[in-house]
């Protein structure tokens, strides 16, 4: 019981695991998430989140989807916090492109990503972040 207290207080603190929506992360997640980003994110998001050049429609295969915007000209930041880290965990049924990374990277490291993702991001953004982006803009 006493260990199990011990867990608890433990993930309660752990920086950046409970990162909250319309917040400006934390600068020391924000720096773990950097590297972790361009190990496994940049090569289809590209640096800084740009995301890839679309593909001239005459060449794409049906159905491919090229890797959106992770800053703030696409609609990441249309989603809460807990979403995109389950999108990052579990990847997207719309493409299997987008891959599930549950199992390569744990949720915590999935958390300072997008610590990482969400420094792309204005003050204005990130204060219209998730639901409350419709009535927000
Ligand atoms: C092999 C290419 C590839 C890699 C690597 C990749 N992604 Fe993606 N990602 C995609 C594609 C393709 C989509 C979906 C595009 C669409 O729906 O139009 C996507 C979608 C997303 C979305 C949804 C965004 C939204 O606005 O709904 C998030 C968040 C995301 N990726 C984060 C990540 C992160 C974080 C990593 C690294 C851990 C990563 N991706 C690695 C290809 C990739």
């Amino acid at each position: 019981m006493h260990k199990f207290n011990i867990v608890i207080i433990a993930l309660f603190f752990s920086p950046g695991l409970f990162a909250a929506t319309g917040e400006r992360p934390d600068p020391e997640a924000v720096n773990a998430g950097k590297g972790l980003y361009q190990e496994y994110c940049q090569s289809c998001h590209q640096k800084d989140g740009v995301g890839e050049k679309p593909i001239p429609s005459f060449i794409a295969r049906p159905g491919y989807l090229t890797a959106m915007p992770l800053n703030e000209t696409s609609h990441a930041w249309h989603h809460s916090d807990e979403q995109i880290i389950h999108t990052i965990l579990n990847g997207l049924q719309r493409t299997k492109r987008m891959p599930a990374w549950k199992g390569v990277i744990t949720e915590q490291q999935a958390s300072h990503i997008l610590a990482y993702i969400k420094s792309f991001w204005s003050d204005r953004i990130l204060a219209c972040q998730g639901p409350k982006h419709m009535s927000c803009m």
